[in-house]
Formats: C-alpha cells, sequence, structure tokens
C-alpha cells in the first residue's frame, strides 16, 4: 500500500472546479451560512468559462417581446426532444431571475440605449414557439460574458467567506458502503501534499471532456475529470454520445468564433461565395442551431463547396458590419481572427470549420444538481451527498443539442439550484463524516501506481491516439461501419493506459502526472462516447448517422446510460422525463406546444 501522508479538511460542502457553476454554486452555498470550500485545479478566473463569449440566454425581453413558455419551446425543440421537461422549465422559468442576480451582483454587461441590459440574437432562439422571427434573448458582455461573470462571481464567493484550495487536482471520490459520498482526496500541486476534504455533500463542477477529441474550442483544462472520477465510484455517465462541434471554430487553430457574430449579422459562405444556410435553413438561415449548420457546413465541403486551397473550410463574412459595430459588440473575436487566423475582420472573411465545442451528456442529476444511479426500480434514484452542475452534469437540459447561450445559463441556473438543495438537506449542526481511511487508502494506491508507471507508452502519445480516434470515428456525420471501428480502436487504445510510461516521479508541479491522472479521466468519457453513439440506431440532434439518417421516437427517446468499469462499458436506458413543472392552470406551459414533432428551421 502506497504510505502518503495527508491533511484533513471538515467542511459542510466541498465544491470541486471553479468555473461558473462551481463559483456559483460555492456562492450560493456560503450566502448561507454553509461551510463551503472550493477546490479546483487551475486558478478560478482561469477556469474555462472565462473563454465564453456571446452570451447568457433568459427572457427577459429587453429587445423586444420574449417570454420564458417560448424559450422553454426553443429548448425543447434545439434538443430535439430527448431534454427532461422538468429541468428545462425550470431553467426557463428561472433564467430571468438568474441573470438579474447576476447583475446584481456586478456583472458589467453591455447596454441598451435606455440602459437596459443588452440582448442578441442567437441560433434556435425564436418567439411565437417557433412561428416568429428570431428573438433577441442573449444577455451580453460584449463578447466576453463568460470573463466578466467568473470574476463577479469569484469576487463575490471571496466575499462570502467561501474557502479556495487553488491548483488541488482532485483524485477521486470517497464513497462509503452506503453508497454515499463522503469526500474527496486531492493532490496540492505546487507542494505535493496530499489532503482529504471530507464533506457531508460534494459538489462537482469540473466541466466538459472537450480534450477527448483532437480539435476543440475547450481549454487543454477539460479533461473530465468529475466523469472519470463518477466512472470510477461505479456510478453512470448520461447521453455520452451527443457531443456538440461548434460551427465556427478558426480553421486550424480551433479557437472559438462567438455565434454572436452571426447573431450580430455575420454570414457564412461556401466557395461559390453562397450563403448557403439559406437552402438548409430557410427561415432561420444562419441562426439555425448547431447541430444544423455544423451539418450544412460539412456536406458544402464534401459536396467540394469549401474554400481554400483544400476546400476544406467555410467563410464567416463580418466585412460588411460596421467596424464601429465590430468594436463595440465583437472586440474579443476580431481580436482572435487577426492572431489565429491573421485576418482583418473589417475587410476579410474568417476561414472557419466545425469544432468540437460541448458536451451535452455528463453525470446524470435532477434539477437541484443531485447526482443520480438509476436502478431497475428507480431511474431518478438519488446518490446522497453528491451533487453535479454546469457541463460536468447532465441535468438533461439540452438533451441531444444544446442551443448557444444555454450553457452560461445552465451553469447559474444550476450552480444556484444546488445551493437551494444543500441549504435544505445539508444539516450545519450534523458532524462531517469521519475520514473513510479504506477509500481513501484505494485513491492513493491508484495515484502511486500512475506516479510510477514505468511502461513503454507516454501520457502525451496515447491522448493524441484517443484524440485522433474520437476526431475521426465520433464526427460530425457517424456511420455504423465508424462507430463500430471506432469502439474497436478506442478499447485498444484504452488497453494501452496499463502500459503508460510517466517520466517524472516527483510530486512538486509534475505536470506529466497530472496529465496522466487527466488522461485516465478523460478515457471513460470517451470510452462512453464512443459506445453509446454505436449503440444509438437513429438520428437525433448532434448524433447524425448516415445509416439511420431519421430521429426514432419510438425505440430511442430515451437517455442512454453507461456504466464504465476499467475498459468495458456496460449501457442501459432511462426514460426521458416529459412531465411539467406546473400546469396550464398554474401559468405554465400547454404540453401539446412542446410535443415531438419535426424539427425544421
Ligand atoms: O458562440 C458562443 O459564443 C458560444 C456560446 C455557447 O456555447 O453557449
Amino acid at each position: 500500500m502506497a504510505a502518503y501522508e495527508y491533511e484533513t479538511h471538515e467542511y459542510d460542502v466541498v465544491v470541486v472546479g471553479a468555473g461558473g457553476a462551481g463559483l456559483r454554486a460555492t456562492l450560493g452555498m456560503a450566502e448561507q451560512g454553509l461551510r463551503t470550500a472550493c477546490v479546483t485545479k487551475v486558478f478560478p478566473t482561469r477556469s474555462h468559462t472565462v473563454a465564453a463569449q456571446g452570451g447568457i440566454a433568459a427572457s427577459l425581453g429587453n429587445m423586444g417581446p420574449d417570454s420564458w413558455q417560448w424559450h422553454l419551446y426553443d429548448t425543447v425543440k434545439g434538443s430535439d426532444w430527448l431534454g427532461d421537461t422538468d429541468a428545462m422549465e425550470y431553467l426557463a422559468r428561472e433564467a430571468p431571475k438568474a441573470v438579474y442576480e447576476l447583475e446584481h451582483y456586478g456583472v458589467p454587461f453591455s447596454r441598451t440605449e435606455e440602459g437596459k441590459i443588452y440582448q442578441r440574437p442567437f441560433g434556435g432562439h425564436t418567439t411565437e414557439f417557433g412561428d416568429g422571427p428570431p428573438v433577441q434573448r442573449t444577455c451580453a458582455a460584449a463578447d466576453r460574458t463568460g470573463h466578466a461573470i467568473l470574476h463577479t462571481l469569484y469576487g463575490q464567493s471571496v466575499k462570502q467567506k467561501a474557502e479556495f484550495y487553488i491548483e488541488y487536482f482532485a483524485i477521486d471520490l470517497i464513497m462509503n458502503d452506503d453508497g454515499a459520498c463522503t469526500g474527496v482526496v486531492c493532490w496540492k500541486l505546487d507542494d505535493g501534499t496530499i489532503h482529504v476534504f471530507n464533506a457531508k455533500t460534494v459538489v462537482l463542477a469540473t466541466g466538459g471532456y472537450g480534450r477527448a477529441f483532437f480539435s476543440a474550442t475547450s481549454a487543454h483544462t477539460c479533461t473530465g475529470d468529475g466523469g472519470g472520477m463518477v466512472a470510477r465510484a461505479g456510478l453512470p455517465l448520461q447521453d455520452m454520445e451527443f457531443v456538440q462541434f461548434h460551427p465556427t471554430g478558426i480553421y486550424g487553430a480551433g479557437c472559438l468564433i462567438t455565434e454572436g457574430a452571426r447573431g450580430e449579422g455575420g454570414y457564412l459562405t461556401n466557395s461559390e461565395g453562397e450563403r448557403f444556410m439559406e437552402r438548409y435553413a430557410p427561415t432561420y438561415k444562419d441562426l439555425a442551431p448547431r447541430d444544423y449548420v455544423s451539418r450544412s457546413m460539412t456536406l458544402e465541403i464534401r459536396e467540394g463547396r469549401g474554400v481554400g486551397p483544400k476546400g476544406d473550410h467555410i467563410h464567416l463574412n463580418l466585412s460588411h458590419l460596421p467596424p464601429e459595430a465590430l468594436q463595440l459588440r465583437l472586440p474579443g473575436i476580431s481580436e482572435s481572427a487577426r492572431i489565429f487566423a491573421g485576418v482583418d475582420v473589417t475587410k476579410e472573411p474568417i476561414p472557419v470549420l466545425p469544432t468540437v465545442h460541448y458536451n451535452m451528456g455528463g453525470i446524470p442529476t435532477n434539477y437541484w444538481g443531485e447526482v443520480l444511479s438509476p436502478t431497475k426500480d428507480d431511474p431518478n434514484a438519488v446518490v446522497p451527498g453528491l451533487m453535479a452542475v454546469g457541463e460536468a452534469a447532465c441535468a438533461s437540459v439540452h438533451g441531444a443539442n444544446r442551443l448557444g447561450s444555454n450553457s452560461l445559463i445552465d451553469l447559474v441556473v444550476f450552480g444556484r439550484a444546488a445551493a437551494i438543495r444543500a441549504g435544505k438537506v445539508v444539516n450545519p449542526e450534523s458532524a462531517v463524516p469521519d475520514t473513510n481511511t479504506a477509500q481513501v487508502d484505494k485513491a492513493l494506491d491508484r495515484f502511486d501506481t500512475l506516479r510510477h508507471a514505468d511502461g513503454a507508452v507516454p501520457t502525451a502519445d496515447l491522448r493524441e491516439e484517443m484524440q485522433r480516434t474520437m476526431q475521426e470515428d465520433a464526427a460530425v456525420f457517424r456511420t455504423d461501419k465508424s462507430l463500430a471501428e471506432g469502439v474497436k480502436r478506442m478499447d485498444a487504445v484504452a488497453a494501452k493506459v496499463a502500459d503508460l510510461k510517466v517520466a517524472d516521479r516527483s510530486l512538486i508541479w509534475n505536470t506529466d502526472l497530472m496529465e496522466t491522472l487527466e488522461l485516465t479521466n478523460l478515457m471513460p468519457n470517451a470510452l462512453a462516447t464512443i459506445v453509446g453513439a454505436e449503440a444509438r440506431k437513429e438520428s437525433r440532434g448532434a448524433h447524425a448517422s448516415e445509416d439511420h439518417p431519421k430521429r426514432d421516437d419510438k425505440n430511442w427517446r430515451k437517455h442512454t446510460i453507461a456504466r464504465v468499469d476499467d475498459r468495458k462499458v456496460s449501457l442501459s436506458y432511462r426514460p426521458v422525463i416529459e412531465d411539467t413543472l406546473t400546469t396550464v392552470d398554474e401559468g405554465g406551459i400547454d404540453p401539446e406546444k412542446i410535443a415531438p414533432k419535426e424539427r425544421t428551421f
């Protein structure tokens, strides 16, 4: 057994991750007087939320008529009828409140002439239950909205005396024999010490796993650490086959060019200079949802109408917009285009390509953020002491495809919901669970084995093999053949984890070891993605199968539940929640309005 000394900490709540969801949860917990720690592998304001550009969806109606019911309808349709209705209703209803709270906390939103929060159009957000024109629902702080939110939430959390453990890497969850979570084991990166956090509730806010793919807008830190820990604890992941490709990653570099660019009037063209989205989505054109636009771009390239010497990308045009508008509303992407594509947006189009951007799947939760571990008898069984929020979680509000700007609102609505729930279920007077030494030893054994891994495969090589396999075989368009091939290839890739080579044995700032731990987190996320995708014989949202081009509600309107044990993935399914939270008499939506139908734009 590995012999490591460790320091023990006791809290009511430990939040793992300090992005938008983690900080909103941390703030909400601390405001209620719960003793709250936030453990994060990067400095809070460097979390990936800082890169969120275009904005946060809420039906404030500042720029024209809007309603939470229209927002709900768009979210349901965007999800291709795979989202859970209760969670989607909660999101759409609570969104305005959550945004005004952000405003009062101090988020420096852009303003209209009258001083209201500025809102821009985003893909898939409409009026009149999809029968009216696009709505301006996305609240923005220029094109640096995530940055503004993250800094504000961090400042507020510090003010509320939440305690931050910065540059601590979470190794594994501590689970007791009754299946409850009682804490988390961490490694402090700058001095090599080990820390055990015992808590009444652990909240996973660890973000997505975009880095399972070769080209992603996600930061290199987006390694699915929560999903990895959950899988090792024997708990499931949900709907992992749904991976969002953002239409406008910069060609080559992969950096994000916000959908807000099209919201402000930008448009896509092919090699013939044609605004091709008019053919694919006659009503909403460039403002159709992302799965639609990404597929249309891919078809244009495949059919020989891509731009550039290799005909392998598309142009995003902004040069017709007034330079003052670009400066005011899109300063960040104007700079990114110059640095990463060498393009002056006032004069030239930006070369773009659909790029992995977001994971709709994640750790299954209810709309309070409580983690679920479905059983035969209870598809909504809660894991005591464990919550998950943000991209790490699957509530499920995005179903098979997320609408742009519904991510930031997901972070704050469900970070806040988790805090509200914790305020009810966590008793500040009760005792913090004792250290579960057997579980701590198990986590440290795994840590030590990886630290001393002396095989033949360097971590960076295996990571790249995984990323290329996922990029090729779990792409925008998928076939039975590519997915079957992908399952085989990923199984072979995962087998090589046993043959990893870690060159640095030290404990202080050992990036080799940290990247190895991250790789062991990415791996179960990637396996669940490809195996879930291979099993799903239909097309829905971001899962576009060329062999099964139609959505099949009769057989497949259900959530995929994947349990990953080492390399073995076992699948089961969980029903979609179709019930609304409120009735029409209570001011809710008429269920007929959100009943499944063909999804056209
Ligand atoms: O395009 C964007 O600004 C990204 C927003 C989002 O993913 O919600």
